[in-house]
């Protein structure tokens, strides 16, 4: 299947069926291309927990459509006892994953829209058709964001992005950080990617790399322990990385190691760029140091893919995101434009 930047439809990262989600399985990639089909919300809780649907948009998605999945099955046609059952749903929904503030801007956006409704029918009615404008607001602001982003990146650059932050991360038709880069390449400028391979579940090696593959950007894995080296051969134009949750002084929670990529970016002058869209911004936490951060199976640091790597019976630690503090960051970029410190004041205007 192929796919290019800008027009997702191939990929079907989180579709809406009528009744029905399906998701391509990005625990299967980059060498299978398994889709699934979900009616039941608790298998998209499920797959939000696993990671078959991942990147922090993406999962706001499909938490917007897993509640109207939860919705359209719940039988009374009392509109107080729906209400009640589908609280039930919500809070499962909401449980799934803790970081990703769009996870949680999506389900309280659908909360409301459901205690607004009159009835049981057009309450389901309203929750489907809610779900499906989060997506399109979503796509669009994706590709706002991405062409905000694509002035950033020079033209003859060697560009360090870490985890996935594209298509598949954001359902969308190009993504956050990658998607600046589809953009830019794109605008005709000749760009190079070093994608971390984002240990411990290889977002990068294996669906940066392969997005950008299929979009004919050069591309080249490093380890996440050899980034620090690339930085300080001095030929990194920049590094651009996603974001899971922005505070509203402009710390920013991405997948562990985003953390160590800034502060060694600062150290050797390249300049760090945060690509996100404003519903990843929360203003209601004052610093990073609120941020809810996942702690993992430690099973996935011991083991790869299955296989063990450790001795058996070893202890490990998995916390899936790390925070940057604001004083690393050169840029945030939104749907609504790019800024720099003071970024409270920034933040607040866009959101
Ligand atoms: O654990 P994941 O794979 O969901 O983590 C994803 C990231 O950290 C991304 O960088 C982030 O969600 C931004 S995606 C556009």
């Amino acid at each position: 299947m192929e796919f290019v930047p800008g027009d997702n439809a191939p990929l079907k990262v989180v579709v809406w069926l009528g009744n029905s989600v399906t998701i391509i399985d990005q625990t299967r990639l980059p060498h299978q291309e398994v889709y699934l089909e979900i009616s039941d919300y608790r298998d998209m809780v499920s797959a939000i927990k696993d990671l078959k649907v991942r990147g922090a948009p993406a999962i706001g998605i499909a938490a917007g459509y897993g509640v109207a999945l939860g919705a359209i099955n719940i039988k009374t046609g009392s509109r107080e006892d729906f209400l009640n059952e589908l609280e039930a749903v919500i809070t499962d929904i909401a449980s799934s994953r803790p970081t990703a503030r769009n996870l949680f801007w999506a389900v309280e956006r659908m909360r409301r829209v459901a205690a607004a409704g009159e009835s049981v029918e057009q309450i389901k009615e309203t929750l489907i058709s809610e779900a499906e404008k989060i997506q399109t607001e979503e796509s669009e602001a994706s590709t706002k964001l991405s062409n905000y982003g694509a002035e950033l990146i020079p033209d003859n650059a060697v560009v360090l992005t870490h985890c996935n932050a594209g298509v598949l991360a954001t359902a969308a038709a190009y993504g956050t950080a990658l998607g600046a880069i589809f953009k830019a390449s794109e605008l005709g400028k000749n760009i190079q990617v070093l994608a971390t391979e984002t240990r411990p579940l290889l977002q990068g090696a294996r669906l940066t790399v392969w997005e950008l593959m299929k979009a004919r950007i050069p591309a080249t894995v490093i380890t996440d322990s050899m980034a620090g080296h690339f930085l300080n051969r001095g030929n990194i134009g920049c590094v651009i990385v996603g974001a899971d949750r922005i505070a509203s002084n402009g710390d920013t929670a991405n997948k562990i190691g985003t953390y160590t990529l800034a502060v060694l970016a600062k150290e050797n002058e390249v300049p760090f760029y945060v690509v996100a869209p404003t519903t990843t911004v929360d203003l209601s936490l004052a610093s990073g140091e609120d941020i809810p951060i996942e702690e993992r199976d430690p099973a996935e640091v011991t083991h790869l893919q299955g296989i063990p790597i450790a001795p058996e019976g070893c202890q490990a630690l998995n916390p899936a995101f790390d925070v940057t503090p604001h004083k690393y960051i050169s840029a945030i970029v939104t749907d609504k434009g790019i800024i720099s410190e003071p970024y409270g004041e920034g933040l607040r205007g866009m959101v």
